[in-house]
């Protein structure tokens, strides 16, 4: 139920987001099936910039919803501090951690689709954001996220964040193994006092199932937790916190 609730208010915010003319059925067909496949989002984020002007697309809502999960964890955390968001697409997460964080971060905001990447390129170029810390750093990187140990060095990252792209991956036909294997790799990489968050609208009695059984699959130990972020529009949103388990 809460799956097909979900598809349902997927498949409105596409609507409202990309109204025109255009093989509307087929792209939303695309998502609903294959959120999974680079060649979607680079169709989604190629429709979505016609009409010149960049905008952020956010899946869910933006920074203000989430930053209070974020920010204090980065103020607790020892420097130096590198943050990814894995699955960026064109959202302002990212470059808004690295504008608003008081310690020094180097923010690495990554995604498969080259397009989305290009777009954020561009408008970080053309519209430069000053950070608190003039320490901080951001860049944007064409990268898939089941391949970060491939990218970064074991136990390097402080905060992984991840905004509707593991749900993007659980709801597509051939994206669940997929998501596993961005949480492995995601405890692979972070150091032990980091954590990876990801926000969704999946109820926890689904979630955290799988995420204790995705997590065990890992050389590294992990503990689950969930929050509840906030409602919108009926949905009940979640932050889930997998965290390397230090050993004893
Ligand atoms: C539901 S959208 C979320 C976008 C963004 N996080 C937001 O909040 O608006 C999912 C994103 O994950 C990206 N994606 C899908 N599979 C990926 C993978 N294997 N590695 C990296 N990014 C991926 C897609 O290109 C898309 O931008």
């Amino acid at each position: 139920m809460m799956l097909l609730l979900s598809r349902f208010s997927l498949v409105k915010s596409l609507r409202k987001v990309s109204a025109r003319r255009w093989h509307h059925t087929s792209l939303t067909n695309d998502l609903i099936n294959n959120m999974d496949k680079k060649a979607t989002w680079d169709r989604f984020y190629t429709e979505n910039s016609r009409g010149g002007q960049f905008k952020n697309f956010e899946w869910f809502f933006g920074f203000q919803s989430v930053q209070d999960y974020i920010l204090p964890q980065l103020k607790s955390m020892c420097a130096p501090l590198h943050v990814l968001d894995i699955g960026c697409g064109t959202s302002a997460l990212g470059p808004s951690i690295y504008i608003h964080s008081k310690s020094a971060v180097a923010v690495t905001c990554a995604d498969i689709s080259p397009v989305a990447v290009r777009l954020m390129q561009e408008h970080a170029k053309s519209t430069p954001a000053q950070p608190c810390n003039p320490a901080s750093t951001l860049i944007f990187r064409e990268m898939d996220c089941t391949e970060l140990e491939g990218h970064f060095e074991p136990r390097s990252l402080a905060l992984i964040v991840d905004k509707g792209t593991t749900d993007a991956l659980l709801r597509s036909k051939e994206g669940r193994v997929k998501a596993g294997q961005i949480v492995r790799q995601s405890l692979a990489v972070l150091r032990h006092s980091g954590s990876l968050l990801q926000f969704s609208d999946e109820d926890p009695d689904a979630r955290l199932l799988w995420l204790e059984k995705e997590s065990q699959g890992s050389e590294v130990a992990a503990v689950v937790s969930v929050h509840e972020v906030r409602e919108l529009r009926g949905v009940t949103y979640f932050c889930y916190q997998i965290s390397p388990h230090a050993a004893q």
